[in-house]
């Protein structure tokens, strides 16, 4: 969800910032833009992709200093208009931003009763803010920081003026972002992918930190103008990671890694003794809290509806699991020694943070789970679990889901294993055992895609439908196949549909159901049964030892509690071909953003 990329070097600015604006595209953006600064200031925005950016971006044009965005609209619709850069009324001032200014309305009153604005942004209030206060303080860094004083919300921001070409202003609250650093240049971008391709070495930001960005330095300063320090730190990613590789898309590339990222959590988490090596004080956390609330959303809050399941059922802890964006204004009464675990792929994602803040401020320890330790969620929780899982760049998530639910299980175990319970289940064994089964699985690529083509070519809609972990698996094979391919989809409860949507079941809809559970086995396939007598066109995905003569697809048989890791391959690749043949874009569906940084 938009993203920034600036740089201040020696070399030509139009590609850094065009490669790395194309690194920031798997956020989500519908417009996107770049500023450069040589003698005055050349602006090229367009709507829609930065292909089309490339494309009206003047060759001729030679810089060492520029700014650049990705935009998904919050404030006035995507349009050339309202994409970043954004321009003072005099033109001394270009700036980029990310987030939501909450007070603008009252900025503008305050402030800027006598300027006329050109659109219809949250962003032109800070640009122009910014020009009134230097027009009365004459000295551009106090008006920068005395302007982002006044804001409130979430920001990340970079500015450039054009009377200056050895600095770029930057500063963020809530919003991602961070300095790249260089032997005789700086950049900032909203995460390290943007700026991969140049430095590895990366300088983290607090909140309400400004910083001026010069070739030969980088001066971070707190809200009062004092100087700050901070070490730097190598971002461990390598390049070919968010590279597509061979793959058409990344969803494909994501699939497919799904096993090797297993065995990397196992690795991971395992010692020498072959015990699972985990935080000591995570433990603690965990052996000490009376109820555990997961706080997550979308495919995250699905792996936490299963994490739930490991954790009360393998560590005996109530488990309650809540939509972050609805826990945050309707808390219900907590019990007396709570632990908050967050799960987020992104460690981004407002929602969750906001509820973090609260319940931080009510001094409960929180742990976050995440494929990003430096990132907000990570930063601002007392603990963080790391997924391993690579970075994820398909909008869908899929091996930071089954990913998210083995650190679960871990995490369970151990949990188990220090309450001093007894337990049947080596975690590590049986994970191997999903990492086998998932290559199996995504081996049979022609099956699903056959299975994609038979029951979903022109449908409007499809249901998903399990009982207990199944049901869960359910929702998340719905929120894939609809965020990608726009067919309206819904998981349900087995027993759920006759109460009211079997209505919808007409000759042929698509209904897929989930059969790998031995103790609902017999109840689902009667629920099969149910919506085949109105005509649905019924799909059974089965484990293996459960599968009966007709069943569309059977996968391997693993660890009970395991399945969703498994089951949930077949319904990411069927989601896969559905969007394929239907021309969707894939990696990047309409309106989703990767990173949801606004609430
Ligand atoms: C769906 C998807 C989203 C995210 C959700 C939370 O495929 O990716 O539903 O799961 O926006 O994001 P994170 O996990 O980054 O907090």
């Amino acid at each position: 969800m938009c993203g920034i990329v600036g740089y201040i070097g020696q070399e030509d600015t139009k590609e850094i910032l065009l490669n790395g604006l194309e690194k920031l595209e798997y956020r989500g953006y519908d417009s996107a833009g770049i500023a450069t600064l040589n003698g005055g200031v050349n602006i090229s925005k367009v709507k829609g992709r930065i292909a089309t950016l490339r494309e009206a971006v003047d060759e001729n044009i030679h810089s060492t200093l520029g700014i650049g965005h990705t935009r998904w609209a919050t404030h006035g619709a995507p349009s050339k208009e309202n994409a970043h850069p954004h321009q003072s009324t005099s033109g001394r001032f270009t700036i980029v931003h990310n987030g939501v200014i909450e007070n603008y309305m009252d900025v503008k009153n305050e402030y800027l009763a006598d300027v006329e604005l050109k659109s219809e942004t949250d962003t032109e209030i800070i640009v122009q803010l910014i020009e009134v206060l230097n027009n009365e303080l004459q000295d551009v860094n106090a008006a920068f920081r005395k302007a982002v004083n006044l804001l409130t919300g979430s920001y990340a921001i970079a500015l450039i003026d054009a009377e200056d070409e050895n600095t770029i202003y930057v500063a963020k609250n809530k919003s991602p972002l961070l300095v790249g650093l260089g032997e005789d240049f700086n950049a900032v971008a909203s995460d390290s992918m943007a700026a991969l391709h140049i430095t590895d070495q990366f300088l983290e930001l607090m909140d309400k930190e400004t910083v001026l960005l010069r070739r030969e330095e980088v001066i971070i300063q707190d809200p009062n103008g004092k100087n700050v320090t901070r070490e730097p730190f190598t971002a461990e990613l390598d390049t070919t990671d968010i590279e597509k590789g061979t793959y058409p898309h990344f969803m494909l590339k994501e699939i497919d890694e799904q096993p090797f990222v297993i065995r990397k959590i196992i690795q991971q988490y395992k010692n020498e003794d072959d015990q699972i090596k985990l935080d000591p004080e995570i433990r603690e956390a965990m052996k000490q809290c009376d109820r555990i609330y997961i706080i997550a959303a979308g495919t995250s809050y699905h792996a936490g509806l299963l994490g739930k399941q490991f954790i009360e059922k393998l560590a005996n802890i109530p488990v309650e699991v809540h939509v972050a964006s609805e826990f945050s204004y309707n808390m219900p009464l907590l019990s007396e020694k709570p632990l908050f675990i967050y799960i987020s792929q992104s460690g981004e994602t407002a929602d969750s943070r906001s509820v973090l803040v609260q319940t931080k401020e009510l001094g409960h320890p929180a742990l976050t789970i995440t494929n990003v330790p430096g990132s907000t969620l990570s930063r601002e929780a007392d603990y963080t679990l790391h997924l391993h899982a690579g970075p994820e760049i398909a909008v869908a998530s899929t091996k930071a889901y089954t990913a998210q639910m083995a650190v679960l299980a871990i995490l369970a175990v151990d949990t188990a294993r220090a309450k001093g319970l007894e337990l049947d289940f080596d975690p590590m064994q049986e994970l191997a055992i999903v990492a086998n089964a998932m290559e199996a699985l995504t081996d049979q690529k022609e099956a699903l895609e056959e299975l994609a083509k038979d029951y979903l070519p022109t449908t409007r809609n499809c249901f998903f439908i399990g009982r207990g972990i199944d049901f869960y698996v359910g929702l998340e094979g719905s929120l894939k196949l609809k965020e990608i391919s726009y067919i309206q989809a819904e998981g349900f409860a087995g027993g759920e549909l006759k109460h009211g949507t079997i209505a919808l079941i007409e000759e042929g809809t698509p209904v897929i159901a989930l059969a790998t559970q031995k103790n609902v086995n017999y109840s689902i396939r009667g629920n099969v049964q149910e919506v085949e007598a109105r005509g649905a066109n019924s799909m059974i995905i089965s484990m293996k030892g459960l599968n009966k003569d007709g069943d569309a697809f059977v996968i391997p048989h693993v660890h009970d509690l395991l399945t969703p890791l498994v089951s949930v391959i077949p319904l990411q690749l069927i989601s896969y071909y559905a969007a394929l043949h239907r021309d969707c874009d894939v990696d990047k569906p309409r309106n989703l953003a990767k990173s949801v940084t606004v609430e």
